[in-house]
């Protein structure tokens, strides 16, 4: 793992600039900036131009009284950011919604294994059975998928015939929330339970009600103020989710018999394991497709016929060498959809914001200059811009498809999506998400699915609460 190394300054030291203004107000202000007056985005960018550096110091949302301390360390550059993967300089207890954390009555009262640090004897029992869970599963990755995929491309056709425009989003999070229930819940289908046909919608609720201090609707009649005030300024109660969440979860555990007896083996009592699996599917997977995807068939249709016809190239070849079926070494084959995936997780990672608090005194170092972060401080990844680097990545701002193929995979140790480099695997001692072989898996399964049916397709796009909006305007069927 890369660290910087906290006692020798490598470069010429510099004072981190940026202020955080008058108590309370400063941090008000901040938070207006970033919902109202620029935008998450500008609200970095605008920062690192003004105080021209990738590490400074600002007021970070949600402030009062949601989070006890807004100010922190941003870092925005490729290289200072890896210090968020240090976990012998940083803490990372309760940090994992960014400065604030959501009430643990939202997971049965337990805190569930995003929100503990490595040094938490808990983390790694955990982070040991969800790893073991992986393991144990990944066999059945491809043929769930595959299941649960097919209904999405009827429900796309469907639309576009009789409406001529198909919404993506939804489609995805039913696709999403599908094989996440099968894959942990034995093959079951979640409307045979009391989810019934609601498992997104039940989950889109209990994310948003959690991570309400990040998130502004957007919307013209609601006055910034009484928006501020409802979403960002105090916790949202857990009672008002509490019916539908309680559903979701009686529908998890009475049908992940096979996990919870392994939990039990692992020390985990049943209740707490089935709360830390609902996060997983539900916070974790499920809530990152709905970014992940969206922005992944965005990338490749902006993209345009071009990498249609190679993609299509590529995933036809492998397939049928592997005898017409999809196997982990057909995928294998495919340098170009492996590129695609992670070209779309550089440009668009799905949790945008890392936190962690200085153990001690540190040392980071940015392209230039080096810096002191004290004991306590709290340091703010925003990675969209860290993984947009220019003195990394050549073009960085542009989606380039195949940026990580043949030489170019070099650079995926700058890729960080996953809370660590790319060419790093997830363990019991690190905070690396557990989930990334899956997802990058997932990634390309729906790439080679979709261009497995159809040559070429045409979209269009706008933003979300929480991403990208995708509409499908034509597909034009496999001609080969
Ligand atoms: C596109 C999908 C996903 C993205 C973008 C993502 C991203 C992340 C990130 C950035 C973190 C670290 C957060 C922090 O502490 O600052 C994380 C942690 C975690 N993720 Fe994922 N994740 C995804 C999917 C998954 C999946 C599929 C699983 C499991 C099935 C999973 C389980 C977890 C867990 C348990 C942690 C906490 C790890 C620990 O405490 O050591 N995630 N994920």
């Amino acid at each position: 793992m890369a660290t910087n190394d906290s006692s020798v300054p490598k470069l010429p030291m510099k004072e981190i600039p940026g202020d955080y203004g008058v108590p309370f107000l400063g941090a008000m202000k901040d938070r207006y900036d970033f919902h109202y007056n620029q935008g998450t985005d500008d609200f970095f960018r605008c920062r690192m131009k003004k105080y021209e550096s990738t590490v400074f110091r600002t007021n970070v949302p949600p402030g009062p009284f949601n989070a006890r301390n807004s100010k922190v360390v941003v870092l925005v550059d490729a290289i200072s950011f890896r210090i968020l993967f240090d976990n012998s300089q940083v803490d990372k207890e309760n940090r994992f919604e960014g400065t604030f954390m959501s009430s643990p009555s939202f997971n049965g009262g337990y805190k569930v294994c995003a929100f503990l640090d490595t040094t938490n004897s808990k983390h790694s029992v955990l982070k040991g059975l969800i790893l073991s869970t992986l393991t144990r599963l990944h066999d059945k990755f491809i043929l769930i998928f595959t299941n649960s995929i097919t209904p999405m491309f009827t429900s796309l056709e469907k639309e576009l015939s009789e409406k001529g425009t198909s919404y993506f989003n939804p489609l995805s999070d039913n696709l999403s929330f599908d094989f996440i229930f099968r894959l942990f819940c034995e093959g079951k289908n979640p409307i045979d339970t009391s989810v019934g046909t609601n498992g997104p919608k039940i989950v889109d609720k209990w994310v948003f009600f959690q991570l309400a201090p990040l998130i502004s609707l957007g919307l013209k009649f609601i006055p910034n103020f009484l928006e501020d005030l409802v979403l960002h300024t105090f916790p949202l109660p857990y009672f008002l989710v509490k019916r539908d969440h309680q559903k979701l979860y009686n529908a998890f555990y009475n049908s992940m018999k096979d996990i919870l007896d392994e939990a039990e083996k692992f020390g985990v009592k049943r209740d707490e394991a089935c709360h830390n699996f609902v996060f997983l599917a539900g916070f974790n997977l499920y809530g990152d497709l709905k970014v992940f995807y969206p922005s992944l068939i965005k990338w490749i249709g902006t993209s345009g016929p071009n990498l249609h016809n190679q993609l299509v190239k590529e995933i036809r070849t492998a397939v049928k060498e592997a005898g017409g079926v999809i196997t982990f070494s057909a995928i294998e084959k495919m340098p170009l959809v492996k590129s695609v995936v992670y070209e779309t997780l550089r440009m668009d990672p799905p949790v945008a914001f890392q936190c962690a608090k200085a153990r001690k005194n540190i040392i980071i170092s940015n392209h230039d200059s080096s810096f002191l972060i004290k004991k306590d401080e709290l340091i703010f990844g925003y990675q969209p811009l860290a993984t947009k680097d220019p003195k990394v990545f050549k073009n960085a701002e542009d989606f380039i498809p195949d940026r990580f193929v043949g030489d170019g995979e070099k650079l995926l140790r700058y890729v960080y999506w996953s809370n660590g480099e790319e060419t790093d695997d997830p363990t019991v001692n690190d905070k690396q998400c557990p989930g990334k072989d899956l997802i990058v898996l997932l990634g390309r399964l729906l790439v080679v699915e979709f261009f497995l049916r159809y040559d070429t397709f045409e979209i269009e796009f706008g933003k979300l609460l929480l991403g990208s909006k995708v509409t499908f305007k034509s597909i034009t069927k496999a001609t080969s």
